[in-house]
């Protein structure tokens, strides 16, 4: 049972407008049924993403929101349904494809390699970006350099981007909690997404960091233009941050709209409430 109360968050005061120019639909989703086994983790979920928009996916433990970003990311195949993207019906991808087409995601418990600094795991993100093959490195040593030289300068940016700068060479394992999720975010920034899927991107952080990542999640959609799928608990954030909100539980939609709307919905509120069931 959750028995959080999604009425008394307060906001996290990071002054976000969201009257920014969204777009059109970006990612639509219709009706989305993904079972394992007996569980049902999505029962015929549609909505939509919009271009330039913080999409929020909220819901109680269990409720569907990381294999709805499993299923856009491209690692769960859904039994029904159909994702279209950029105006595409997509067939069966990998998440490899699914990132070579502009889609970036974060975990929800962090996946990054331990023992590498902070900078290599981040180079590890421009993967989707390279080109030049062993051979051609053998062969063309020259462009294989540019190229290389390329990576590098994006990751210094996002390095910079991101406050990043004094801890570039240490092993990600020796960080605080806080600090590597934010190397995660960079990470899946290095591939230049135009979409952004974040998983409790602030999960286990402090009001401080939380403020922090706010901050930047905002910064990269205001300023990269990308546009972010966010799944977060914190009914503050998501009241702040985000421009539209889906409601997930049991793996149902029960609710889809503005953070006011969604927050005065009495399904909703039974639904953290826990009273509902
Ligand atoms: N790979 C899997 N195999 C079997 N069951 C799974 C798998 N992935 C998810 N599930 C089940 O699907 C349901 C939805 O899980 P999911 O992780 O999507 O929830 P969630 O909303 O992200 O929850 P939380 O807030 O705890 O992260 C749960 O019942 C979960 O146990
Ligand atoms: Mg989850």
């Amino acid at each position: 049972m959750n028995t959080r109360d999604i009425t008394a968050a307060p906001p996290l005061q990071t002054g976000h407008q969201p009257a920014r120019k969204i777009g059109v639909v970006m990612l639509d989703l219709q009706n989305i049924s993904l079972s394992f086994g007996g569980i049902k983790a999505l029962a015929d979920v549609s909505f939509n993403v919009r271009e330039h928009e913080i999409r929020a996916i909220i819901g109680p433990n269990g409720a569907g929101k990381s294999s709805m970003i499993n299923v856009i990311n491209g690692i769960y195949h859904p039994q029904k349904g159909k994702i279209i993207f950029r105006d595409q019906l997509r067939r069966g991808m990998s998440p490899s494809k699914v990132a070579r087409q502009g889609i970036a995601r974060t975990f929800q418990n962090i996946a990054l390699f331990k023992g590498m600094t902070v900078l290599d795991n981040i180079m590890t993100g421009r993967n989707t970006k390279m080109h030049s093959s062993f051979l051609a490195n053998a062969i063309w040593w020259g462009r294989a350099r540019n190229e290389e030289m390329r990576h590098r300068h994006k990751v210094e940016e996002l390095i910079d981007f991101l406050e990043i700068q004094h801890i570039r060479k240490t092993p990600v394992g020796r960080l605080p909690y806080g600090l590597q999720k934010r190397v995660e975010l960079a990470r899946a920034l290095a591939s230049e997404p135009e979409l952004l899927l974040l998983d409790e991107p602030m999960a286990g952080m402090n009001v401080e960091e939380k403020q922090d990542m706010c901050r930047f999640i905002l910064d990269v959609n205001q300023q990269f233009g990308t546009t972010i799928v966010l799944i977060e608990h914190d009914m503050g954030v998501v009241m702040d941050i985000s421009d539209r909100v889906v409601v997930l539980d049991y793996g149902k939609k029960i609710g889809d709209g503005t953070p006011a709307a969604v927050m005065a919905n009495q399904e909703v509120i039974k639904a953290y409430l826990g009273s509902s069931h």
